[in-house]
């Protein structure tokens, strides 16, 4: 019988961890993080997208344990609470009322939170309309690992082992505009790709169209910034034929663009809202559902008796979880992370565009928005391919310092959002460095 490893990590070959073994990461500091022989690297990818206040914060790391003191645990089903649970919650629809939220469902994770979203509009049709059940997403999302989340999502490869996932998605293709189906190469971008979510609404029907799920900025797909209007046509899109809009929050949400939601950014008014990594910055596992009033309203019309919404996971309003959020969300405030991260918008941006420039054989496109940063390469016919020197250069970089995170052929940067301007300018060098080593 073949050995197997005791640990069998999330999205990890176990062939290679077997080889080399796991790289073992002891302690962090800011945006630092150190393996068992003290050896330092900068984490360029926030430690999966989310330590947005840094590494080792005491305060939040205190709040927690003041509230696994007072009350570790006791469940929220049934018409209980918890302190913290109703201050992250008065909180939540404090910070994301602008967004039109004004209720929450919390949850324990991004995948949890998505799922939640996508019951809750399916029960809120089967009330107002019950022939809208039909899903879309888009191609190249990622949504997480649950079967109504992969469903919506559009990795290929994440997709097909599960096959037959659910089959009430659709897919739409992203806003990328460096594989544009819609325009020929360099031809200006009219944002032809959100109209195909209303060509799609069209085909399937509308009144079979229940919902339609985006990231602001694709992140796991390989950082896809779509172009400035694109979402506010598809909310136009969406309200044309009474489909209601998810905005999956998990990786834009709590600062990474500068502003609370990537759907803020963009100037657009979502129905729901998903969020979970930045909201505790990684120190505890929590997921949120943000509706509209008018969702919850729906709820509360159907003549039963006892919850409206069967649904709920066991940790749902953890009350540690919810106090680290409200300690991690008190530190982006307080230290105004968020205008921190407007301030580094530019330089990130300047930076990668003169790599970019750098190296035009082998950098196919360079490009950031707020804290996201991407860098795709090319390939070679006949030489590498564009997805083994982008795993080549996440490789080098690791050897120089850094963790960044290769998504097929693009780098992705995504580092904690306290990250000095000097720190962060390191990033874009070493990189620069390993791109340089690369064969044209
Ligand atoms: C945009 C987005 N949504 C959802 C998820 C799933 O979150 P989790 O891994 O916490 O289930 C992720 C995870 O990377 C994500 O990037």
């Amino acid at each position: 019988m073949a050995e197997v490893p005791a640990l069998w990590g999330p999205f990890t070959s176990l062939h290679d961890v077997m080889a080399q073994g796991p790289l073992v990461i002891e302690r962090a500091e800011g945006v630092r993080v150190y393996d068992g022989s003290g050896r330092e690297f900068i984490d360029a990818h926030g430690g999966l997208w989310l330590v947005n206040v840094g590494y080792g914060r005491e305060e939040i790391v205190e709040a927690m344990f003041q509230q696994a003191r007072a009350l570790t645990w006791f469940p929220s089903f049934g018409g209980f609470a918890n302190p913290p649970a109703l201050k992250l919650a008065e909180k939540l629809r404090d910070l994301f009322d602008e967004d039109g939220m004004a209720t929450v469902f919390f949850s324990g994770s991004g995948s949890e939170a998505n799922e939640t979203a996508l019951k809750l509009v399916r029960q809120y049709w089967r009330i107002r309309k019950p022939s809208k059940f039909k899903l879309i997403g888009r191609r190249q999302a990622y949504h997480g690992v649950t079967l109504g989340a992969l469903s919506v999502a559009g990795i290929p490869g994440n997709r097909e082992p599960f096959e037959p996932l659910l089959t009430q998605a659709r897919h739409i293709p992203a806003p990328d505009h460096m594989h544009c189906p819609f325009h020929a190469d360099g031809a200006p971008c009219t944002a032809a790709c959100a109209d195909e979510l209303e060509r799609t609404i069209l085909f399937e029907g509308p009144d079979t169209v229940a919902a339609f799920i985006m990231e602001p900025v694709q992140g796991a797909g390989g950082v896809i910034i779509p172009p400035p209007d694109y979402m506010a046509r598809v909310r136009a899109i969406c309200d044309r034929y009474d489909v209601l809009l998810i905005s999956d929050e998990v990786i834009c949400g709590f600062g990474r663009l500068g502003t609370w939601s990537g759907a803020r950014f963009y100037g657009v008014q979502p129905d729901l809202m998903t969020f979970a990594k930045g909201l505790t910055s990684g120190y505890f596992p929590l997921g949120a559902t943000m509706v509209r009033a008018e969702m919850a309203e729906a709820f509360l019309e159907q003549p039963v008796s006892g919850p409206e919404f069967r649904h709920g996971n066991t940790y749902s309003g953890h009350p540690v979880g919810a106090a680290a959020a409200l300690a991690n969300i008190a530190i982006l405030e307080n230290e105004h992370v968020l205008e921190h991260v407007r301030r580094l918008d530019d330089p990130l941006h300047e930076a990668l565009k003169v790599v970019g420039d750098r190296h035009p054989h082998v950098v196919a496109d360079a490009d950031s928005v707020g804290l996201l940063g991407r860098v795709e390469l090319c390939g070679t016919p006949g030489g590498p391919s564009a997805v083994a020197r982008a795993s080549e250069v996440a490789s080098a970089m690791r050897a120089d310092g850094v963790i960044a995170r290769p998504a097929g052929a693009v780098i992705t940067l995504s580092p904690p959002l306290i990250i000095s301007e000097a720190d962060l300018l390191h990033v874009v060098e070493v990189m620069d460095r390993a791109i340089g080593t690369l064969e044209p």
